[in-house]
């Protein structure tokens, strides 16, 4: 980009389009000008804040005309937090928006013939449909530019999310549309009992502070399970705020806490304390029980896990005889739920901890067909392991959105199964993977799902089949 254009106004540009991860397109000069925040329709002034020779990035500093398809936004928190981003577009233009992401995705990199995307299967709930949200406490609170200039004096420690690429900043939210139960009661009053308390807030430029982080998950069946953070050990200070939370909500089914000294806040590998109740929470499927332990994965949308792991049900067709390999197994949900379809289920998945729930998990469902190994994909998945199983007649796939390593690809195509059931958060890496398996596979169905409403993810299910 020419420095002249850095900092311009492009005047009256209209939105045309979504593209991927839900950036806005408009064009200028014959140059694509990507927005964020915008809705296809609007007509708007665009600064330019970045881009290359053949396309520039920018931000909407008027709205000219608000687009039809536009809808008020029912949280507050719009445009600051960063976990809602499309609440100002209709769910069925969101499921439309979401389809065609899949369908360029396709287009552009999977380099194979597909049939025509499926449309979505959109979720009953969009709102409230999350079931784990993480929270972080900071005594840097970001302030609204309102806020500031206002010159009231505002409290700056905060429970909440980051802002969009300010690691240090986090927006207090008040109530959060995404996860139902105790969610927003616990946060509020936990927050409310440390100001109360003067209890730090951790500071994540000096890496100190009481309070870290307060993850909530909750459960179809009423479970919730409450995991608080610490980031220094003061065992009188964390004792305080455990009973607090014991005391005022007994209702929680597992009150667990951690103390995480390390610089960073993921903590797969801490130590998790029991405060109260037991180590994990139960969820359930068609009478199947899920038991899901704090370091493991489960799908974050579960009325709409159903859906899909339906989809993948159905894709895979099982009549009984079948060996089926479910890689990246997680707590072994998709492997027990079509267990009682199939001879045997194999699932591989690298956090030990998962595959410890995912066995445990077959067991107390009385499923005898399953076997769980703990490894990274690349590593498990050689040819001493497929002399020493079944070779796979079906494989469902579900990796991270990274999508699947090479060497993982290779060996799909070395084991050339007769069906692969594809299933993935990032049609991107998904259609890359697809690109590579095209050498023996044919592309069958193509079905996206939307697990994540008011935002521009897109979880997509494929069956490819052995030509
Ligand atoms: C999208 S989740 C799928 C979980 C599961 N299929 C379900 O529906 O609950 C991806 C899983 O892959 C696991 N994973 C990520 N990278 C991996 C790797 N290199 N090897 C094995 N498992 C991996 C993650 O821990 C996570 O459980």
């Amino acid at each position: 980009m020419s420095r002249k254009m850095k900092n311009k106004v492009l005047k009256n540009l209209t939105i045309e389009r979504i593209a991927s991860e839900g950036k806005c397109i408009a064009h200028y000069d014959g140059k694509v000008v990507f927005v964020q925040n915008v809705a296809p329709g609007d007509v708007v002034d665009v600064r330019i804040r970045r881009g290359k020779s053949s396309f520039m990035e920018g931000d909407a500093i008027h709205i000219h005309e608000y687009s039809k398809d536009r809808v008020a936004p029912f949280c507050s928190h719009f445009g600051v937090c960063g976990g809602c981003k499309w609440q100002h577009i209709n769910y069925d233009l969101q499921m439309n928006y979401k389809r065609q992401q899949v369908v360029d995705q396709f287009q552009r990199i999977a380099k194979v013939p597909i049939p025509e995307v499926l449309p979505i299967i959109g979720s009953g709930d969009t709102q409230y449909y999350r079931n784990k949200l993480d929270f972080t406490f900071s005594n840097n609170r970001w302030l609204t530019r309102e806020q500031i200039d206002s010159g009231e004096e505002f409290e700056r420690n905060a429970l909440g999310f980051h802002i969009p690429k300010r690691f240090d900043k986090i927006v207090d939210v008040d109530h959060c549309y995404l996860q139902g139960g105790l969610s927003n009661e616990v946060r509020n009053a936990l927050r409310e009992f440390a100001l109360e308390n003067s209890l730090t807030f951790f500071d994540m430029i000096k890496q100190n502070g009481l309070l870290r982080n307060l993850i909530i998950r909750t459960t179809t069946t009423d479970e919730t399970m409450v995991i608080v953070q610490f980031g220094e050990n003061h065992p009188e200070q964390i004792e305080q705020v455990m009973d607090f939370l014991a005391g005022r909500f007994p209702s929680i089914t597992s009150l667990l806490y951690i103390i995480n000294l390390k610089k960073n806040e993921t903590f797969h590998d801490q130590e998790i304390h029991t405060f109260m109740g037991r180590d994990y929470i139960i969820e359930e499927m068609e009478g199947l029980q899920f038991r899901i332990g704090p370091k493991s994965f489960y799908q974050t949308n579960s009325k709409q896990a159903y859906e899909l792991y339906k989809v993948a049900r159905e894709f895979a067709s099982l009549q009984g005889n079948e060996v089926v390999y479910d890689l990246y197994t997680g707590t072994g949900t998709i492997a027990n739920f079509i267990a009682k379809k199939a001879k045997q289920v194999i699932g591989i998945e690298y956090v030990e901890e998962a595959i410890e729930d995912a066995k445990l998990n077959a067991k107390e469902n009385g499923l005898e067909n399953t076997q769980f190994y703990a490894g990274d994909m690349k590593d498990m998945l050689t040819d001493e392991f497929i002399a020493d199983h079944a070779a796979p007649d079906v494989i469902i796939t579900d990796p991270p959105r990274a999508g699947m390593h090479e060497d993982v690809v290779n060996m799909l195509l070395k084991l050339a199964a007769p069906k692969i059931v594809y299933i993935s958060c990032n049609p991107a890496t998904q259609a890359r993977d697809i690109a590579l398996l095209g050498e023996k596979y044919s592309v069958d169905i193509v079905q996206p799902v939307d697990m994540f409403p008011q935002t521009y993810h897109v979880e997509n299910v494929v069956l490819l089949t052995l030509k």
